[in-house]
C-alpha cells in the first residue's frame, strides 16, 4: 500500500474514532474520570478510542508496531510504528470544552511519513503524508505568510504538573507577549500543530511533550511548508520532549526568545 492510500485509510479510521468521541461527549459522566498522576486525567473514552484505533490500524498495516499513550499495544514494529494519542486534550474533553482531537502518526524508522489530526467538534480532519502536501478535509492548507514575530499569533501549552522550570517558562512567555500579537493556550498540542499548518497561528512551542502529542501534527506542519525543531537546536522534536513549530519566517525569532531565557534545555 502506498502512502497516499495509507493516509486515506488512516483518515477514515480517525474520523470513525472521532465520531465515537463526539457521541460520548454528549453524555459524558465526570465520575468516570481516573487520575494517572497529578493533573493527568484519563477516561474510558480515551481508552476505548485507543482500542478502536489499534484494531483499525492493525488491519490496515499488519507489520506495524505501536507506541500508544494508554498502552493498548506496545509491540514494536521492525520498520513501521503507529504513534497514537487517542484523545489529545483530555482535560478540555472532561470539562466539555470542545477543543480536542484524535492524533496519529506513522513512523517509518525514525521519520514520520503519514499523519492525521481529527477534530470531531469542528469535523476538521487535518492530514498529510510525505511528499503529498497537507490538507484540512479535502482542502489543501499551507502555513501563514506572516513575515515576522511582530505579525504572529503564538500557541503554547502551560506547565500543569512539572513546575520546576516555571520561572524560566514565565520569562519566555513574557518575551513572546512583548513581541507578538499574543499567546494562546488551547489545550491540545496536536491541534496547535494543525493550526500552525493551516495558518491559524504562526508558531507553537511547548516542553514536556510526548511523541504521541506531536507525531501526527509534525508532518502536517512540514507538508504545509512549516519548520520544526527543538527549542534551541535542530534534532529529534518527536521524541525530544520539546518542540518549536512555525511558518518558517518566525522560527529563528522564536528560538532566540527561548534561548534568551531557557537555560536548562534537555539535550
Ligand atoms: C496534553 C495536551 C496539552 C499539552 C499537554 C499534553 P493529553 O495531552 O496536548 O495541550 O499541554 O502537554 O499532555 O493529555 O490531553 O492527551
Ligand atoms: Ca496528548
Ligand atoms: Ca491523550
Amino acid at each position: 500500500m502506498n502512502l497516499s492510500q495509507l493516509s486515506q485509510n488512516l483518515n477514515i479510521i480517525a474520523r470513525s474514532v472521532g465520531a465515537f468521541i463526539r457521541q460520548e461527549a454528549e453524555t459524558f459522566d465526570t465520575s468516570t474520570i481516573e487520575m494517572k498522576g497529578f493533573n493527568d486525567l484519563v477516561s474510558y473514552v480515551d481508552k476505548q478510542a485507543e482500542v478502536q484505533l489499534v484494531e483499525g490500524l492493525r488491519e490496515l498495516l499488519p507489520e506495524a508496531g505501536f507506541i500508544t499513550e494508554e498502552g493498548t499495544d506496545s509491540t514494536k514494529g521492525e520498520r513501521y510504528n503507529w504513534v497514537i494519542d487517542p484523545l489529545d486534550g483530555t482535560t478540555n474533553f472532561t470539562h466539555s470544552l470542545p477543543i480536542y482531537c484524535v492524533s496519529v502518526g506513522l513512523l517509518d524508522g525514525d521519520e514520520v511519513v503519514v499523519g492525521v489530526v481529527y477534530d470531531p467538534s469542528r469535523d476538521e480532519c487535518f492530514s498529510a503524508y510525505k511528499g503529498g502536501g497537507a490538507f484540512c478535509n479535502a482542502n489543501p492548507i499551507k502555513v501563514s505568510e506572516a513575515p515576522a514575530l511582530g505579525n504572529a499569533l503564538i500557541a503554547t501549552g502551560f506547565p500543569y504538573y512539572d513546575f520546576g522550570l516555571m520561572q524560566q517558562y514565565l520569562q519566555v512567555l513574557g518575551g513572546f507577549m512583548a513581541k507578538s500579537h499574543g499567546i494562546r493556550r488551547l489545550g491540545s498540542a496536536a491541534l496547535d500543530l494543525a493550526y500552525v499548518a493551516a495558518g491559524r497561528c504562526e508558531g507553537f512551542f511547548e516542553y514536556n511533550l510526548n511523541a504521541w502529542d506531536v507525531a501526527g501534527g509534525s508532518i502536517i506542519v512540514q507538508e504545509a511548508g512549516g519548520r520544526l525543531s527543538k527549542f534551541t537546536s535542530d534534532g529529534d522534536y518527536v521524541f525530544g520532549r520539546e518542540i518549536v513549530a512555525s511558518n518558517g519566517n518566525i522560527h529563528s525569532e522564536m528560538q532566540e526568545i527561548i534561548q534568551e531565557h531557557w537555560k536548562q534545555t534537555a539535550e
